[in-house]
């Protein structure tokens, strides 16, 4: 199963990908996280995503590219993934395309931008395994802590009113235009296209994920 979450940020892209995750056993390949770790450990990629990511923008697409066709040929890809922010243009949806990645499936969440800025400013996150909260829509067991781990959650630093703004524009600018793409390739009657599912994102957790599943014919 080879499946790609688009929505627009604080859709609910992570918060589902871990069910789909756990359900088809295949590895989450989120790009956000990906460019979170560098800037952690401080490599040249993170250094320089560090800035545009925090203004809101979009890292530059040879280098997204280049990370996710290195990611994907690693062993534990071999069955299969689940592509949760990527790609987020054209170029990197056709990088992937023009390079044979055939997809199953693509599954859009979709929220319309207002409830966007409530969701990402009550987010809480468990960095270490991507495990993600909200502190009214989806609480941890315990205040402030991670239910498998116990370790501390902490908010992301692009989560500010002003950068999420900036991210929903980036959102519809150049990556909305993805769902025109692959819905034309769906509909392409091409045995290789993947199918396309669109899913109402403002209803609970638990009822997004069980239409997400049940659309995966899980
Ligand atoms: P990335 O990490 O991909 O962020 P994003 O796409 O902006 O999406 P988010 O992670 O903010 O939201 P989500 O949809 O995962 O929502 P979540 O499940 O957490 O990218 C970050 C940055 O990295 C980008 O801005 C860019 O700079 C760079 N980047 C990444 N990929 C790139 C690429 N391919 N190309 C170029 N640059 C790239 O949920 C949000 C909150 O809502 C949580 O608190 C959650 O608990 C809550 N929630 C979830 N579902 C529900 C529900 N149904 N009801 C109520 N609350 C809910
Ligand atoms: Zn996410």
């Amino acid at each position: 199963m080879r499946l790609i979450l688009l929505g627009a940020p604080g859709a609910g892209k992570g918060t589902q990908a871990n069910y789909i995750r756990e359900k088809f056993g295949i590895p989450q390949i989120s790009t956000g996280d990906m460019l979170r770790a560098a800037v952690k450990a401080g490599t040249p990629l993170g250094l320089e995503a560090k800035k545009i990511m925090d203004e809101g923008g979009l890292v530059r697409d040879d280098i997204i590219i280049g990370l996710v066709k290195e990611r994907i040929a690693e062993p534990d890809c071999a069955n299969g993934f689940l592509f949760d922010g990527f790609p987020r243009t054209i170029p990197q949806a056709e990088a992937m395309r023009d390079a044979g990645v055939n997809i199953d499936y693509v599954v859009e969440i979709d929220v319309p931008d207002m409830l966007i800025v409530d969701r990402m400013s009550g987010r809480r996150v468990h960095v270490a395994s991507g495990r993600t909260y909200h502190v009214r829509f989806n609480p941890p067991k315990a205040e402030g802590v991670d239910d498998v781990t116990g370790e501390p959650l902490i908010q992301r630093d692009d989560d500010k009113e002003e950068t999420v703004l900036k991210r929903l524009a980036v959102y519809h600018e150049q990556t909305e235009v993805l769902v025109g793409f692959y819905r034309k390739m769906a509909e392409s009657g091409d045995a290789s296209a993947p199918k396309y599912v669109k899913i109402d994102g403002t209803q609970s957790v638990d009822k997004v994920r069980d239409e997400v599943l049940a659309a995966l014919g899980a």
